[in-house]
């Protein structure tokens, strides 16, 4: 059966990685999560005193981007792959309310996007790939086989998010996640480069009312239909 790539894009916490890792298993694909790899960028620029509250300073971190590595190292305990960056284990700090409060602004940069579109290029290569993003169906591979959209409403993302995040253990509100989703909403969707947009020949999915098995179901119908 030939191999082909699928691209599931859309907005924050819409459940793309439920959808992306269920494909990914079934077909015995390789996943990507392309926000892993902003979010490892934003953890290296907050470490190193290039982002914070009060100020972003660009050019040091267009500068620093050459000592940035990234690595997905896969866990089979796990099933899926986690971010490394620069040799270490970044996986559970990039998913922090934190990082998630700054990574739409690392995502703007062109230079960060172009470093970063190069690497998810490389690794679709072979295709038999499953990547989920906010350009994948428009950018990083416009000839994918299969585009597919994901959307819901903020606040049932947020709800989702906030389960997620407290579940870790992390002390959050629902009001601090609800904005937080709005405010990446609006900088992935308002960005000059790339930004978040429904490809012509994506289909959209919205899993409001659907559970993760409908979900999964609806998806593998429209894969197949490609392969
Ligand atoms: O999917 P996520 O929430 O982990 O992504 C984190 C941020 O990274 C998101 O707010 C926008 C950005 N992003 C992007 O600009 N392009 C991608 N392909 C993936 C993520």
């Amino acid at each position: 059966m030939k191999k082909i790539i699928i691209a599931i894009d859309g907005f924050s916490s819409t459940g793309k990685s439920t959808i992306a890792k269920q494909l990914a298993k079934h077909l015995g694909y390789v996943y990507v999560d392309t926000g892993a790899m902003y979010r490892a960028v934003a953890l290296f620029s907050m470490e190193n005193g290039y982002i914070n509250k009060e100020s972003f300073d660009t050019q040091t971190l267009i500068n620093a981007l050459p000592d940035i590595r990234l690595q997905f190292v896969y866990n089979e305990q796990l099933g899926f792959a986690e971010m490394f960056l620069n040799d270490k284990n970044v996986e559970n700090d990039i998913r922090t309310l934190e990082v998630s409060q700054y990574v739409s602004r690392i995502a703007e940069i062109s230079e960060v996007r172009a470093k970063l579109v190069e690497q998810q290029q490389k690794m679709g290569q072979e295709r038999g790939i499953v990547m989920d993003g906010r350009d994948i169906g428009t950018v990083v591979f416009p000839d994918a086989e299969v585009k597919i959209f994901m959307n819901s409403s903020a606040e049932t993302r947020a709800q989702r998010r906030f389960e997620e995040l407290t579940e870790k253990g992390q002390n959050v509100t629902y009001e601090d996640v609800l904005k937080n989703v709005e405010e990446r909403d609006y900088i992935d969707t308002h960005r000059e480069d790339s930004p978040l947009i429904i490809a012509d020949d994506a289909v959209e999915i919205d899993n409001s009312k659907l559970d993760k098995n409908q979900q999964f179901q609806q998806v593998l119908k429209l894969v197949q239909h490609s392969m």
